[in-house]
This record gives C-alpha cells, sequence and structure tokens, in this order.
C-alpha cells in the first residue's frame, strides 16, 4: 500500500489551515487534570495547540514519520499504535480526540471501540470529521478513492451511531461549512 502520509509528513502542516484552539478547548471541555489521547493525531498538528490545558499529551499513529515531526515539534509522548488495536490499557484517558483520520482507519468500528475501551469513565471523546453531507466533501471522498488511499467516510449520524452503540451518551455540532464533531461521553 502507498505510505501518503509518510510521503506527506515533512510539509503536512504547510496545507492545512491551523485548527481553532478555542473551539477545540469547548469540545474536549478543556482544562482537564488528566491525559488526552490524540489517535491518528499525525504531527499534532490540533492536539499540539491543547497542551497548556491539559497534564499529558500522548499521539498514536499508524505513521513513525509523522509522529516524528510531532515529536520534534512538540517534545510529546507518541506511539506508532494503529488505532484498531491500541497498546494503552482500559480506561487511560481523560480525554480521547480524533481529527480528520477516521475515514482513513482500516475499520472504523474496531477503531471506536478501541477509543472507548481506553477512555476512562467521566471522560470524553470528540471525533472531528469532513461532512458527508456537503457536495465538496462528497467529491473529497472520490478524490482520494482515485488516490488509493483506501478511506471509508461516513456521514456523522453514522459516526454517532457507532459510539452511542458502546453506551456513550452522544450529539452532533457542525461548523456549517465542511466539519462535524461526535461528541461523547462516558458514563461514570
Ligand atoms: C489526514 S491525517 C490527520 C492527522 C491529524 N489528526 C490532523 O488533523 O492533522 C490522517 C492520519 O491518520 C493516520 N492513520 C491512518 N490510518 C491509521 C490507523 N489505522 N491507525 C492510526 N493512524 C492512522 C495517518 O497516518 C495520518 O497521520
Amino acid at each position: 500500500m502507498l505510505d501518503h502520509f509518510g510521503f506527506l509528513a515533512p510539509f503536512y502542516e504547510r496545507f492545512i489551515p491551523p485548527p481553532d484552539g478555542e473551539r477545540w478547548k469547548e469540545l474536549l471541555n478543556l482544562p482537564v487534570n488528566g491525559r488526552l489521547l490524540d489517535a491518528g493525531g499525525g504531527t499534532g498538528r490540533v492536539s499540539g495547540q491543547l497542551r497548556p490545558f491539559l497534564a499529558q499529551l500522548v499521539i498514536s499513529d499508524e505513521s513513525p514519520k509523522m509522529l516524528a515531526q510531532a515529536r520534534e515539534k512538540l517534545r510529546c509522548c507518541t506511539a506508532v499504535a494503529h488505532a484498531e488495536k491500541l497498546p494503552f490499557p482500559d480506561a487511560s484517558f481523560e480525554r480521547v480526540m480524533v481529527v480528520d483520520a477516521l475515514h482513513h482507519f482500516a475499520d472504523q468500528r474496531r477503531a471506536i471501540a478501541e477509543l472507548v475501551r481506553v477512555l476512562k469513565p467521566n471522560g470524553r471523546l470528540v471525533i472531528e470529521e469532513p461532512d458527508l453531507h456537503k457536495l465538496v466533501v462528497k467529491f473529497v471522498a472520490i478524490a482520494e478513492k482515485v488516490a488509493l488511499m483506501r478511506s471509508k467516510f461516513y456521514a456523522p449520524e453514522a459516526i454517532r451511531d457507532m459510539v452511542a452503540a458502546h453506551g456513550l451518551r452522544t450529539e452532533i455540532q457542525t461548523d456549517g461549512r465542511f466539519a462535524a464533531w461526535v461528541i461523547a461521553d462516558k458514563k461514570d
């Protein structure tokens, strides 16, 4: 399989607009005196901004080259791992996030089961995905197929249902443009 992100790693952040840190603080209900896992976190483009509001940031990703960028920039803890099989014990993190990566995972259901497993009771999981209801996102989905990127996009409601199946309280927010967030709270 082609290593798209390994190739893009050195210049990845030059092409992607910076995230809205304030929005992410709200989405993840920060600050928190605890650990945040950014799964499929790549270079730490988003979670790197949130560090002042946490006790510890851990970025996991299948791409060693994306993580090397994260370490160089953030000197943070990283783990080369597939989201479908995370190398952490149950209930390890107060917060878990996935940004623009779920559609790249090989098995979204398995990954979601893992994200929920490593989340602590009373913790929060936030998944950002391009909003498949938007025409431009449908085109992106086709373009990624043409580029042999193995992507599989789901509408926000389908992602919400996959997460809710594990008993979490869920809601969807959108920015009215291209992004949708599934926000999920794990019960005590
Ligand atoms: C579009 S990038 C997003 C990176 C980062 N979350 C961001 O928003 O800047 C998608 C990331 O998902 C990672 N990825 C793809 N499949 C994965 C998997 N099965 N497990 C873990 N990471 C994966 C890629 O290596 C890449 O770093």
